[in-house]
């Protein structure tokens, strides 16, 4: 079998997609992220929770996920490591003054990152083929938001990441892209449209309603949904899976969000 990294698996969005990737042969997951719980519950709600791996790491830590990554349990060196899906990340505001979360989210959005590729690159490095990175973004990264500029610049500066990587590591055989999703029904964005519910005197639903009335869709993606162009993109990464790889689509931004920006 082949690895597929996912960070941020215990929930939402990568849950969503560690489930998805589980119902493909040839494929073994490590969910990674802060709380085991989370991640083992997801697990075993999988197709063959057997074969995957819940690993209890910090992306902010670049020691303790190269250690993880190295680990037995984690088994590289026998289940080749085709794909990641770098997409660990923590939302809300920032303000300058006691408590800013600048720092926190920057070390936890784009220097969480940055480790995860780098610790993986090894490993990606020693598969055979083309292999896949993708970086969960979001459509913070296309436009400027009121309260938020930590997220926006983290999210914006993954898209450099990308750019960067692409051309270093694409000729490898390692293609580097993002995902850049506008609203997805998870906690993060239950947790802002509470925020901006409270600040205009509004209801949650209310507020939701607002907020998909002014997209093109309607309405906020699944995690479903996004799952399925998680997918897409990893075709062909499991071992014994004769779809082809995509080997031509790299430094790209995929902006999945339901019609929010047109690039
Ligand atoms: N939902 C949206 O509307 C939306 C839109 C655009 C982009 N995004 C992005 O999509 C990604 C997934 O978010 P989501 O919506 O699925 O929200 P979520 O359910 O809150 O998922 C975020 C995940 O990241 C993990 N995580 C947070 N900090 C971590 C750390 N330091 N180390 C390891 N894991 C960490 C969390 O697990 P632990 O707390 O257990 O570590 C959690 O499972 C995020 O990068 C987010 O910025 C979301």
């Amino acid at each position: 079998m082949n690895s597929i990294l996912i960070t941020g698996a215990g929930s939402g969005i990568g849950a969503a997609v560690a489930q998805r990737l589980s119902q493909r042969a040839g494929i073994r997951i490590l969910l990674l992220g802060r709380q085991l719980a989370a991640l083992e519950k997801v697990r075993t709600a999988m197709h063959r929770p057997e074969d995957h791996a819940a690993l209890s790491v910090d992306v902010s830590d670049s020691r303790a996920l190269v250690a993880a990554l190295q680990s037995e349990k984690v088994g590289l060196d026998k289940h080749p490591l085709t794909g990641v899906f770098a997409n660990a990340g923590i939302g809300g505001g920032n303000q300058w003054g006691e408590g800013d979360r600048w720092e926190e989210i920057i070390r936890v959005n784009l220097t969480g990152t940055y480790n995860t590729l780098m610790a993986s690159r090894p490993f990606l490095n020693r598969s055979e083929g083309v292999k896949q990175v993708l970086v969960t973004s979001s459509v913070l990264a296309r436009f400027g938001v009121p309260g938020q500029s930590a997220y926006v610049t983290s999210k914006t500066g993954l898209l450099g990441l990308v750019r960067s990587l692409a051309v270093e590591w694409s000729p490898q055989g390692i293609m580097v892209n993002a995902l850049c999703p506008g609203w997805v029904d998870t906690e993060m964005a239950r947790n802002s449209i509470q925020s901006m519910a409270d600040a205009q005197d509004l209801s949650f639903d209310e507020c939701k309603a607002q907020q998909e009335a002014i997209l093109p869709s309607l309405r906020m993606t699944t995690p479903a949904e996004m799952a399925q162009w998680v997918d897409f993109i990893f075709s062909g990464l499991g071992e014994g899976e004769a779809v082809p790889r995509l080997a031509t689509f790299t430094g790209q931004a995929l902006d999945v969000n339901s019609g929010s920006w047109m690039g």
